[in-house]
């Protein structure tokens, strides 16, 4: 050890948060073909056209579609040759989630404090200038080759970054109600849960704000085994899964495999009304797990009285759960890809901090149904 390293100083760290986060900025996918993913995007959820960048922006690698609804920010790239890191990203892992960008205050700052406690840098603070201003951009890896952006846009007034032009278009089919990320979850690998929520802890002074383990989360057949972690402020929470041992393959498993590592596995959306965004949803052709009538029969009496009608629920195959603080209404949408991999969740949240544990049992058996069909169970 080195006799000259300072004492630490006595702050109080449950004071100062280093890495305050507004949000999630956006979230970037990595895709086989980003034309068509924005178009499917657009109809099926009801995002809306905001930027590009491309060729014809003077970008001569990649394209980027950009696209919104409320305070939701999806980012499309899609490689323009082989040879180059997202080519080999999509060879590995299909279509998915590579960036997790988180809106700053100050991006040199958010990367100095976090790789200074041991984040490996993606991205060294970059600032990016246009007439629009100034933003400043940085990162640092986390599970597999996934990796969180800082953003700091206090100082841009563009469309959505230098580099980027008004993406418009012809076609703008209605959004559906979707508004912000709720929470966005990581699959990791067997006894990589505890390190990764380390990770959270240390280089990012998240928390831990919930615990499941196979106990909570099993049926007769797989097992997995999750931890909630959640910023100083409450905007960022990412649980993170791993797989537990059961008589079968698990969900996390199955995953595991197609993807080819560690990585998202869904990305939970919010909406203040899910009856009427489902609907929409389902009419626009988005695959949704399906749940046995069964269910329906005793989640009043698991849950109590709710404000929804049951029938609605039940048509559209959302769930319910409760919490000392209020219920949820959640939903699953089956893989968008053809890979067992990312999928989505609708969540309408009424009072409820939770993340639906109720449901575990119904929903893994739905999952286990859908591997079964697959041959992956
Ligand atoms: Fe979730």
């Amino acid at each position: 050890m080195p006799s000259t390293i300072a004492a630490p100083k006595k702050v109080p760290a449950a004071e100062k948060d280093f890495l305050p986060l507004q949000g999630t900025d956006y979230i970037e996918f990595y895709v086989g073909n980003a034309k068509q993913a924005a178009h499917f995007y657009k109809t099926v959820f009801g995002f809306q056209s905001l930027a590009y960048s491309g060729p014809e922006t003077g970008t001569k690698e990649k394209a980027s579609y950009v696209i919104r609804q409320n305070k939701l920010t999806f980012v499309l790239t899609t490689p323009l040759r082989s040879g180059n890191a997202i080519a080999d990203h999509i060879a590995k892992h299909g279509d998915g989630v590579k960036a997790i960008a988180l809106k700053v205050e100050d991006a040199t700052s958010a990367w100095e404090e976090t790789t200074r406690r041991g984040g490996k840098s993606f991205l060294e603070p970059m600032s990016l200038n246009d007439g629009d201003g100034q933003l400043v951009i940085s990162g640092i890896h986390t599970y597999g080759d996934t990796v969180h952006l800082f953003i700091e846009r206090e100082n841009y007034h563009g469309v959505f970054m230098p580099g980027f032009r008004p993406l418009e278009s012809t076609y703008n089919p209605a959004e559906t109600g979707l508004l912000y990320v709720d929470h966005c979850v990581g699959n990791v690998g067997w006894n990589q849960m505890n390190p990764w929520v380390k990770f959270y802890e240390d280089v990012m002074g998240f928390r831990n704000i919930l615990s499941f383990d196979d106990k909570d989360i099993s049926t007769e057949y797989s097992a997995l085994m999750s931890k909630v972690m959640s910023n100083g402020n409450g905007y960022v929470k990412f649980p993170i899964n791993e797989p537990a041992e059961g008589k079968k393959k698990s969900q996390v498993e199955e995953y595991l495999d197609f993807y080819d590592g560690e990585g998202v596995q869904h990305v939970a959306i919010a909406t203040n009304d899910i009856v009427k965004t489902v609907t929409e949803l389902q009419k626009r052709g988005l695959e949704f797990l399906h749940i046995p009538s069964t269910y329906y029969e005793t989640v009043l009496d698991r849950v109590g009285d709710i404000d929804e009608d049951l029938e609605p629920l039940e048509r559209l195959g959302i769930l319910v759960d409760r919490d000392e603080e209020g219920y949820l209404l959640q939903i699953f949408t089956k893989p968008v890809e053809d890979r067992p991999t990312l999928f989505f969740e609708i969540i309408q949240r009424k009072g409820a901090k939770s993340f639906g544990k109720g449901n575990f049992k119904a929903l893994f058996e739905a999952l286990e149904r859908e591997q079964e069909a697959r041959g992956n169970l």
